[in-house]
């Protein structure tokens, strides 16, 4: 199946105008670009450097989050955990073989993340940057 998401293609819509976020979601698709090429045969060492970097991802935003009291951190951290289990989820499924669900993923994983930049994301940077919430 040829995958939806493009390798090194990039989404400016998963951009939300503060560096430090913004950094962090530049190093997500650079890692589901290895995910997502074809000729790559160490899948699994991509989707470990993906959860590795999703438990990061997420723990500096939420750090962000506490540090400067923003009042939805309970939603957007309620998101991560989501997320978070997906991944693992899908790394379970992936030692026991299940490769074409891996590949899958990697597509579903661009959709969630793009609307999840363009809202969660988005309201948090705005936040950060002063914005009233
Ligand atoms: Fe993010
Ligand atoms: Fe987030």
């Amino acid at each position: 199946m040829t995958p939806a998401v493009v390798p090194g293609f990039r989404h400016d819509s998963l951009l939300i105008g503060f560096k430090p976020i913004d950094d962090l979601h530049r190093e997500f698709q650079d890692i589901l670009d290895a995910l997502l090429d074809p000729a790559e045969a160490d899948l699994g060492t991509h989707l470990l450097a993906l959860h590795k970097h999703l438990l990061r991802h997420c723990a500096i935003e939420e750090e962000f989050m506490r540090q400067e009291a923003y009042p939805h951190l309970d939603r957007h951290r309620r998101a991560h955990e989501r997320l978070l289990e997906w991944v693992a989820d899908v790394r379970r499924r992936f030692d026991a073989g299940d490769v074409d669900g891996t590949r899958r993923f990697c597509d579903d994983l661009l959709g969630w993340f793009v609307v999840h930049a363009q809202t969660e994301d988005a309201e948090l940077a705005a936040f950060l940057k002063g914005s009233p919430v």
